[in-house]
């Protein structure tokens, strides 16, 4: 069953957060949905631009409807993960997604901060060299409230980004700048977001925490701590919360991989995120790396085979225990009979 991200925030906050799984193709979609009935959890299935283009984001429609009916008890989301606006507008329109991601935190906070900004405003593509109607157009607020108010108009909840990651988005290379707890009160109110999600700490990819002179390595837990305490309630998100296991990278490299280097989140950092208001965590990293694993390590162990499914089948076995293993350290194992009960009721 689909339901919308608000919904699951609603039974989760404060208590556990939901797993974000980036997904690509049809055996991933059907380990996710394995990993969260074994584990009895509801989730959140996310398709980023790129997913939407490695095929044809139709057939990712197809897939998922597919499931929704081959495992008819599952509950989920079906979200958009760093929409630009167009994107946005067509998974609304669309009459298939949840929820929808608008990212436009690599423009200016508000039509004020872009009439400052140093180069002057941007134009609607993010670039410099815009007008001022320009600046009172694309700028993070003015954005995601036309976002907002489309996609509330047909119930889709929309989760919005303030501040930046580390790492290279799709369309943001973005270096790190750590979410302002003030400045995250005033964006929810003013631009109509149903959830946030906040930088602090974490970044895209397997090598989250570089050593830099100055840079204080770990999650800023504070930012979290603020922005609860001017929100309550109000859920929060966290990108970039792959663990990257060492022993996983290890397993890659013995079996011919070149990974170097790498670094990810605590797991134990997640869990007591959970805790504190964070009601979605995305992983996506961590599910390339299994597919890595066991896809290098069974053309090492059997050179004889050429069935694709002799890798497919194993690769669903072993992400759907990834993501059942996530859901437990995240809390949300075990709690699917208790979402079905509050959505009934309500
Ligand atoms: O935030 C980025 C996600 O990991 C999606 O990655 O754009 O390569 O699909 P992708
Ligand atoms: P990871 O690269 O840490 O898995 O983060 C994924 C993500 O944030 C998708 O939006
Ligand atoms: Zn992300």
């Amino acid at each position: 069953m689909i339901v919308t991200t608000t919904k699951l925030f609603k039974c989760a906050y404060g208590k556990y957060a939901i797993g974000a799984y980036n997904i690509n193709n049809l055996e991933q979609t059907v380990g996710l949905f394995r990993g969260c009935l074994d584990s009895k959890a509801p989730f959140i299935l996310q398709f980023s631009q790129g997913a939407r283009k490695y095929t044809d984001k139709l057939f990712l429609e197809a897939i998922v409807r597919a499931a929704d009916q081959v495992y008819p008890e599952a509950i989920f989301a079906v979200h958009l993960d760093h929409g630009d606006e167009a994107t946005c507008y067509d998974c609304i329109d669309s009459g298939f997604y949840s929820s929808v991601m608008i990212d436009a935190s690599h423009f200016p906070f508000d039509e004020k901060a872009a009439l400052a900004q140093e180069g002057g405003p941007l134009d609607k593509n993010g670039k410099p060299g815009g007008t001022k109607e320009d600046a009172r157009l694309y700028n993070n607020i003015a954005i995601t409230r036309r976002v907002a108010d489309r996609a509330h108009a047909k119930g889709i909840s929309v989760e919005a980004e303030l501040g930046q990651l580390g790492g290279v988005e799709e369309h943001v290379v973005g270096t790190v700048k750590l979410t302002n707890p003030a400045e995250a009160k005033d964006f929810v109110t003013r631009s109509g977001c149903d959830s946030l999600a906040v930088a602090i700490g974490t970044s895209h990819g397997a090598f989250k925490f570089k050593a830099e002179p100055g840079k204080k390595l770990g999650l800023h837990f504070e930012v979290v701590t603020e922005i609860k305490k001017l929100l309550p309630g109000f859920p929060m998100v966290l990108h970039g919360s792959s663990s990257v296991p060492k022993s996983e990278v290890d397993r890659i490299n013995a079996a011919g991989g070149k990974i170097k280097d790498s670094s990810g989140v605590p797991e134990e950092d997640l869990a007591k995120a959970g805790k504190m208001g964070v009601c979605k965590v995305n992983i996506d990293t961590d599910g390339r790396l299994v597919w890595t694993r066991v896809h290098r390590e069974l053309f090492r162990d059997m050179p004889e085979k050429f069935d694709l499914r002799d890798f497919g089948k194993p690769f669903i076995a072993e992400y759907a225990k990834m993501i059942a293993g996530k859901n437990q350290m995240l809390g949300s194992a075990g709690h699917l009979e208790e979402v079905r009960a509050a959505l009934k009721k309500a």
